[in-house]
Parts: structure tokens; C-alpha cells; sequence
């Protein structure tokens, strides 16, 4: 190396260990790491061990680390939430808030419940639950219990929609201003790993809500995709309603039905 460039080498270092404020150095040691060489620094400080500052630094970056996911997991969680389209009255409801006072609402939350807790196995048979029964008995609630743990437990996409959404998206798909065809809009129901459709035949179903409720449940029961069917109706309306093929795909693979006929919550508070 030449004379004039070491020198200016020399310099440099001489510089950056001053702007360092390290003015001298000396043997230190270390009760975990042993011998060191520590700095003296200008305003008499000496530094600590090498190693104990790597291992500190170590941890601090692991639970950086550990913060992000943390952070990541908790966006992705809200993400699923937010998917989900639950109503804002349904978003605090819980299996822990429904009150089960009568052996019936016992057997409504367990069964519930138990679907929830034992999801895996039912996205993998693509298990059906159907709760049908009186207005006011909760049924809304339960699912969206459900869909709140299937969330949390599973990290599975489920979505809340109602008859008469999935209808109106179909249609808009018509219109010439459309840029989704109308297999474009079933698929937003098709795509969930649970869909609950709540509202089923509370409007004297139409043909054109038989066939939308038939393509929809339908194609998940083709993907082996779980559907949970909320219904004011009883069992033989609700075939009459949705047809016999669709309640048969429903009902294939064990599908579970709850029944809802006591009188509502809000009559049991008013007449204390
Ligand atoms: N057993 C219960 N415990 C707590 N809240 C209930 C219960 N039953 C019904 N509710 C509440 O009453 C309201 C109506 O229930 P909802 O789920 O909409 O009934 P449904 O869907 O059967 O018509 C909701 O706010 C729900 O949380
Ligand atoms: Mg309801
Ligand atoms: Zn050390």
C-alpha cells in the first residue's frame, strides 16, 4: 500500500474514533462472555462487553419480531371481521351473552356451540346448521356467535348475508351498467368457508329467490363448503319454500337442525 494513502487511512480512523469520543482502551472482563478489550470514552464512560450488548440486541430484535406478528395477526383477524359483514347489533353477540335459562335454550346454545368448537370437522364434511323458529329467540345471535368463533378459533372466512342481499346483488348483476355477471355475483356467496344466510322464506319465496337460494347453496355443497340457513319457518315450510333439492343438499352430511319455539326474550323481560 502506499505511503500517502495508509497515512490518510490512519487519519480517518483516528478521526472516527475521536467524533466517538473513545479516547484510550483497556482490558476489561465479562462474568458470562470473560476478557474484553473495553473503550475509554471522553466523558469517562467504558464501555461493557461486546458480547452482552450482541445478546441484548438479539432479544430486543426477536421481540420486534414477535411484535409485528403479533401486530400482523391481529390485522388479519380484523380483516376477517370485518369480511365476515356481521350487523353492527350482531358484532357483540356472543355464546358467552346468550342467556340460556329454559332446558330448550340450553339445548340451542350447546348445539350451536358444539358446531362452532367442532368446525374443523364440519368445513371438512361441509356440515349444514339450520335454525329455525319463532322471531326473537335468537337465532341471529347464535350465528353470528358462531361465525365470531369459527373467526377466532379456525381463522376461517365465514360471511353473514341475508336472502334478500344475495338477491339484490344477483340482480344489480343484470343491469347494463354491471361490470359482474351474474356468476360473478353467486361466487361472492360461494367463495366464503362459512356462509350464513339468514331471513330464508321471510318473504313468500319468489321463483327467482328459490333459484338464487337452489345456485347458491348449491355450489357450496358442491365444494363441500358449510351453510348455516336461519328461517322464521318451520321444517315443512322451509321445504316448501326452498324446494326439495335445496333442503336435501342442507341436510346431506349430517347437516344439524335447531329448532326455536318458545316465546322471545323480550316478551320473557317484559313480563318480568
Ligand atoms: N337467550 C337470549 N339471551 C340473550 N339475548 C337474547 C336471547 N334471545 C334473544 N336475544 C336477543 O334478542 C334480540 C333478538 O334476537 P335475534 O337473534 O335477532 O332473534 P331471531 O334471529 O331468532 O329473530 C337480539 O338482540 C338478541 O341478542
Ligand atoms: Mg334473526
Ligand atoms: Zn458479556
Amino acid at each position: 500500500m502506499e505511503p500517502s494513502r495508509s497515512n490518510s487511512l490512519v487519519e480517518s480512523l483516528a478521526r472516527l474514533t475521536q467524533s466517538a469520543g473513545i479516547v484510550g482502551t483497556e482490558s476489561s472482563s465479562c462474568e458470562t462472555h470473560g476478557a474484553f478489550i473495553a473503550s475509554r470514552l471522553r466523558d469517562g464512560q467504558i464501555t461493557g462487553c461486546p458480547e452482552c450488548s450482541r445478546e441484548r440486541q438479539a432479544v430486543q430484535e426477536a421481540q420486534e419480531r414477535a411484535e409485528q406478528q403479533r401486530q400482523a395477526i391481529a390485522a388479519r383477524l380484523e380483516r376477517l371481521l370485518g369480511q365476515a359483514l356481521i350487523p353492527p347489533r350482531f358484532k357483540t353477540k356472543t355464546f358467552d351473552n346468550y342467556r340460556a335459562q329454559t332446558d330448550k335454550q340450553q339445548i340451542a346454545l350447546s348445539a350451536c356451540r358444539s358446531y362452532a368448537d367442532r368446525f374443523a370437522e364440519n368445513l371438512e364434511a361441509g356440515r349444514c346448521l339450520m335454525l329455525l323458529g319463532k322471531v326473537g329467540n335468537g337465532k341471529t345471535h347464535l350465528a353470528a356467535a358462531v361465525a365470531g368463533a369459527v373467526i377466532d378459533q379456525y381463522r376461517c372466512n365465514a360471511m353473514y348475508t341475508t336472502v334478500s342481499r344475495v338477491c339484490q346483488q344477483v340482480k344489480a348483476s343484470y343491469s347494463k351498467e354491471s361490470t359482474q355477471s351474474e356468476r360473478e355475483a353467486l361466487d361472492i356467496f360461494r367463495a366464503p368457508d362459512l356462509l350464513i344466510l339468514d331471513e330464508v322464506g321471510a318473504s313468500y319465496g319468489t321463483d327467482f329467490e328459490r333459484m338464487v337460494m337452489f345456485e347458491v347453496i348449491n355450489a357450496r355443497y358442491e365444494d363441500v363448503k358449510p351453510t348455516i340457513v336461519i328461517s322464521n319457518l318451520g321444517a315443512g315450510a322451509l321445504v316448501e319454500a326452498l324446494g326439495d333439492r335445496t333442503v336435501d343438499r342442507l341436510r346431506e352430511g349430517g347437516g344439524v337442525v335447531v329448532v326455536f319455539d318458545w316465546d322471545s326474550a323480550r316478551r320473557e323481560v317484559a313480563n318480568g
